[in-house]
């Protein structure tokens, strides 16, 4: 009789105590602050047990491995997950600096989930670590595209990561939806970059539209030079929003003559024009050349560009791109384009 009543008592004592501590105040809360290691280590296992545990009845689709799928996923990585993740090729943003726990940079270690429990943890997310729930949001065959890209991503080099988002996002508006599927396999058979470095290539007379003379850019620039293609990509998809998130807010555009001289006033006036009509040409690169100094780039670009319809047009245009270096990524800062009839 005696020993319960001790019991008792240490447990009333325990509770008074773990209620006092809570409502002094004196725990920190800040996300600068660690954990101590018994804590982090409790938290670990109660949260990989509990991944494994609440994932074990999720259903595995059998086309994880489709190259579609997987060239999908890249482009919802890109545009949702990489702030916290980052991406082959990406330097480390502000945002991921900050968190606690930090977000693993998923690209640099091995996959240390099975496919179920990435996708149980993209649609639920995870309590008190800053890993959203998608599932909302997003319907499970995205996810599952997520995850298809998932298990592919560590390793990846920015090149064929750059490959991947490129193939995901054309076929709409050209009509190269199986030429895209090839190159997604090739890049993610090819284990590293293999550029057509140095040999000028002559073509014998019979250079079609599609082999522009790039001059090799370097992989700085060809980061940069990603961003300007995105931007252009993102426009012809209507996707004017996420396509004026690539350039500065202080952007300054010259066009034929006229000035617009920020984000804001791009977006009023000729953001929307620029789209509905790259909406409807056939972009083909002539030339490329670029560089980088420090925190900039500079990018230019001959192309070709037709519309059909009731007005067809036949135009040769350039673009010079300057862009800046930012936490985020590059971004643009400068645009001059001028274009004439091809004759
Ligand atoms: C606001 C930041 C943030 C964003 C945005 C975010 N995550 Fe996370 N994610 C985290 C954090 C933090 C963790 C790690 C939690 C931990 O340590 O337990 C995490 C963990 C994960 C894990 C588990 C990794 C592992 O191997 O244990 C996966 C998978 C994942 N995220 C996928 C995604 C995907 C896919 C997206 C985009 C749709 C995304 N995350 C967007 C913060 C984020």
């Amino acid at each position: 009789m005696k020993s319960v009543g001790i019991v008792v008592i240490t447990l009333v004592v325990l509770l008074v105590v773990a209620t006092a501590v809570v409502y002094s105040g004196s725990l920190n809360i800040a996300a600068d602050d660690p954990h101590w290691r018994t804590t982090s280590r409790l938290i670990e296992t109660l949260r990989d047990r509990s991944i494994s545990r609440q994932a074990k009845d999720v259903a595995v689709p059998a086309s994880l491995d489709d190259a579609k799928s997987i060239a999908s996923g890249a482009g919802e990585y890109a545009e949702m997950c990489t702030g916290c993740h980052l991406a082959p090729g990406m330097k480390d943003t502000e945002m991921r600096q900050g968190l606690y726990p930090k977000p693993p940079e998923l690209a640099k270690h091995d996959v240390r989930r099975t496919s179920a429990e990435q996708f149980w943890i993209i649609k639920h997310g995870l309590k008190m670590t800053g890993m959203p729930a998608w599932g909302p949001t997003h319907k499970d065959d995205r996810i599952w595209s997520m995850v298809a890209f998932l298990r592919k991503l560590p390793g990846m080099t920015p090149a064929q990561y750059q490959t991947l988002l490129d193939s995901g996002e054309g076929g709409h508006h050209h009509d190269e939806g199986e030429e895209h599927e090839a190159e997604t396999e090739a890049a993610l058979a090819s284990e590293t970059k293999t550029a057509p470095a140095g040999h000028a290539h002559d073509d014998g007379g019979h250079a079609h539209e599609k082999t522009p003379s790039t001059t090799t850019l370097s992989a700085e620039a060809a980061q940069a030079a990603a961003v300007a293609d995105r931007f252009q990509k993102l426009l012809a998809q209507g996707k004017t929003r996420e396509a004026s998130m690539l350039l500065d807010p202080s952007i300054l555009i010259f066009e034929g003559g006229g000035a617009e001289k920020s984000r804001a006033e791009y977006a009023s006036r000729h953001l929307k024009a620029d789209s509905e009509f790259l909406k409807n040409a056939n972009v083909a690169m002539i030339s490329r050349a670029g560089n980088t100094a420090g925190d900039l780039a500079w990018i230019a670009t001959e192309s070709r560009l037709k519309t059909e319809g009731s007005k067809p047009l036949d135009l040769l245009s350039t673009e010079t791109m300057v862009l800046k270096r930012t936490p985020d990524g590059w971004r643009v800062m400068h645009i001059h384009w001028s274009s004439k009839a091809k004759k």
